[in-house]
């Protein structure tokens, strides 16, 4: 049986620790029958799953582990969901020395949990603790770390086809500092939260605003990482272009102000004579894991890729465009804006590329379709 721990007035489970690689047979046999206690049919009854958005819905566990600037990062503990202390004069809340992750679990047709290409979110993370000047996590303690929250609430984990379990791991300058210079120690966080759709209305095409006046990133940045302070300066644009009946808003380069960079927090493509055309990395674009996943998949599906600079009016011009991120799957756009230009794409409904990549993403990620990549990652249940 899996051991129960009592957890102040909440009960979590303790996952058993994995047989090592050289263990024998039975060291295999004992985890497994320990661990088989047909957990992966737990699930909340207290939740519509089919009125999922994506919203924060407290779990009740959380994870976290602490560190000096100086000392390796040791694996964390589970606790009860909640608020942590913190000092006044974290490095986090003064200066912005903190990161986020987001990526999800889901349970899959087979009766199983897996997380989708969840290394790519450890290593994003350790890239972006070097450039944030921060001590980057171990692999292992962020797999050991999301697998952990997963297990711990599972109960959460929308059914198949209703959603997934949007899972937040958080890296910040925890300790108090008031020069402006990396802080003294650090947390490292995940939480998790079940979610539905990105946008509103599903997967209905969503309508777009090239922002002229406003940018994400700018050369040199922070924009190739998943900095905390690269959200907020997009929330102002970003509201007044849902005040006009928007989903969100373009980005353009902040050089010379003509190429797409992304829309809001999720990545970009536009097709065009049946090739598949998406902005480039050049430092100032997040390297999003859905993006690379669909460039994996349209490249095995005889579908030409062309990485490069995508000019507004290029994508203004194309047959079909989309965003892509872990919480925007893959939306289709409908229109999009730029002063009182207006392109529309198809009826409202996907094109052709946009629906064939959607459904073999979400087909791999449900197990409705073969893992021909390897992508997903089995969280034991
Ligand atoms: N671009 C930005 C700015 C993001 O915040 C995200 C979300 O993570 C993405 C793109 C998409 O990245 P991913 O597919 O790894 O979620
Ligand atoms: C994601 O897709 O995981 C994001 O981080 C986007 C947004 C919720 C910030």
């Amino acid at each position: 049986m899996a051991l129960r721990l009592s957890s102040g007035s909440q009960k979590v489970r303790k996952r058993l620790p994995r047989p090592s690689k050289s263990g024998g047979m039975l060291e295999s046999l004992i985890y497994m029958a320990r661990n088989a206690v047909g957990r992966v049919n737990e699930m909340s009854e207290d939740i519509d799953w089919d009125s999922l958005t994506f919203s924060l819905t407290p779990t009740d566990t959380m994870y976290l582990t602490e560190t000096s600037a100086e000392d390796p990062w040791m694996p964390g503990s589970l606790r009860p969901y909640g608020p942590i202390p913190m000092s006044p004069a974290a490095g986090v809340i003064n200066y912005g020395q903190g990161l986020f992750e987001g990526m999800k679990a889901f349970r899959t047709s087979k009766g199983r949990v897996v997380f989708f290409r969840p290394e790519e979110n450890a290593r994003r993370m350790q890239r972006g603790a070097d450039r944030l000047k921060m001590p980057p996590v171990p692999e292992s303690v962020f797999i050991d770390a999301v697998e952990q929250c997963v297990q711990a609430n599972l109960k959460w984990l929308p059914p198949t086809g209703k959603g997934a379990m949007y899972v937040r791991p958080l890296l910040m300058g925890s300790g108090p500092i008031l020069g402006v210079a990396p802080a003294p120690s650090y947390t490292f966080l995940v939480y998790v939260t079940p979610v539905g759709p990105y946008f509103k209305g599903g997967v209905n095409a969503i309508d777009l605003l090239i922002s002229e006046e406003h940018h994400r990133a700018a050369p040199g940045g922070s924009g190739g990482v998943k900095a905390i302070g690269n959200y907020a300066p997009g929330m102002m644009p970003s509201k007044k272009a849902k005040a006009a009946g928007y989903a969100e808003v373009i980005y353009l380069d902040a050089e010379t102000h003509s190429y797409v960079e992304e829309v809001g927090a999720a990545n970009f493509f536009c097709v065009k004579d049946g090739v598949l055309y998406t902005p480039e990395l050049t430092g100032t674009i997040l390297p999003g894991i859905t993006r690379n996943s669909v460039i994996e998949l349209a490249r095995h599906h005889g579908i030409e890729v062309v990485e490069t600079k995508v000019e507004a009016s290029f994508a203004m011009d194309a047959d079909e465009a989309f965003c892509c991120g872990t919480a925007a799957v893959i939306s289709p756009i409908g229109s999009i804006t730029k002063g009182d230009t207006k392109a529309n794409y198809g009826n409202g409904t996907p094109g052709p590329i946009t629906q064939k990549l959607y459904t073999q993403l979400v087909g791999i990620q449900n197990e409705e379709q073969e893992d021909i990549f390897g992508w997903l990652h089995e969280v034991p249940v």
